[in-house]
């Protein structure tokens, strides 16, 4: 029988090790991502850990959550230079977060360990916590993620994820195993990408949606792990059987 598609067992060994490198990589990387992941989403709820509730506030807000109570309990903690003042800024936010007090104690934690960062003459895109009007911003009731940076990492994922599949896929292709199944194995990574970034978009209305993004997340990383397990596999263990 004449082969025409390429297979594992055409490659050299020297494009074996590259495609092996490559994989391991795209794998840490991946790893890296579901830490980074658990870091810049745990805790917004306000309860250690990650959670769906983090989720539902990330995209779709909550009415008892701001944006700052949020920030402080999660990916904002680490520049609080006292854990006490995490409480007091909580407690000033429960109790109506007033002018008088974000004078008296909350203007100087701010002023210490924030805006260095959070300051309109360093960068615009960040909430302003140089004054009781830009603080307030972020103490009413959190409206969740905006459309425009909704937008902004939706493309930086789209362009940059479909890099990754789109190589792990090739790599996937040089296997043997039924057409059929993999037809539907280049294809479903993919439309789990694109469901997760389409439900980040509906779970700003409907918080239910929540499940779908991860859901769809957890779809994307197994058939991508699938892939790259099965690749490094043939490559290195399947004996090929010329018929
Ligand atoms: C080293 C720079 C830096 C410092 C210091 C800093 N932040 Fe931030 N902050 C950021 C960046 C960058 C973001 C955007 C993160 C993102 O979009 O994922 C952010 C986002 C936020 C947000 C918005 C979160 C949201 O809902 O989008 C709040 C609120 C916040 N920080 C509060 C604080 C507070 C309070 C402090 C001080 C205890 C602080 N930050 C210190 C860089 C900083």
């Amino acid at each position: 029988m004449v082969l025409k598609y390429r297979r594992f067992s055409d490659l050299s060994t020297s494009e074996k090790i590259l495609n092996t490198v490559f994989l391991l990589t795209i794998g840490l990387g991946y790893l890296m991502a579901l830490i980074n992941l658990y870091y810049t989403h745990q805790g917004r709820d306000g309860k250690p850990g990650l959670a769906i509730d983090d989720i539902v506030i990330m995209y779709h807000g909550s009415d008892t959550q701001s944006r700052l109570a949020s920030a402080i309990n999660g990916i904002m903690e680490p520049n609080l230079r006292y854990k006490t003042d995490k409480e007091l800024i909580l407690r000033w936010i429960q109790t109506g977060a007033d002018e008088a007090g974000y004078q008296q104690q909350i203007a100087p934690i701010l002023n210490r360990d924030c805006i260095t960062c959070h300051n309109p003459a360093v960068n615009r895109d960040l909430p302003d916590l140089t004054s009781y009007s830009g603080v307030s911003e972020v103490t009413k009731s959190n409206g969740g993620a905006s459309v425009p940076s909704l937008v902004r990492v939706s493309h930086i994922h789209l362009f940059g994820i479909a890099f990754i599949l789109y190589f792990v896929g090739r790599i996937f292709l040089l296997c043997e195993i039924n057409i059929y199944v993999k037809r539907i194995a280049v294809v479903i990574p993919f439309v789990a990408m694109l469901l997760d970034i389409l439900s980040w978009f509906l779970t700003k209305t409907l918080a239910g949606f929540a499940y779908v993004v991860v859901l769809s997340g957890a779809l994307m990383g197994l058939s991508m792990g699938m892939q790259i397990l099965m690749s490094l596999y043939q490559m290195w263990f399947f004996k090929h059987n010329p018929d």
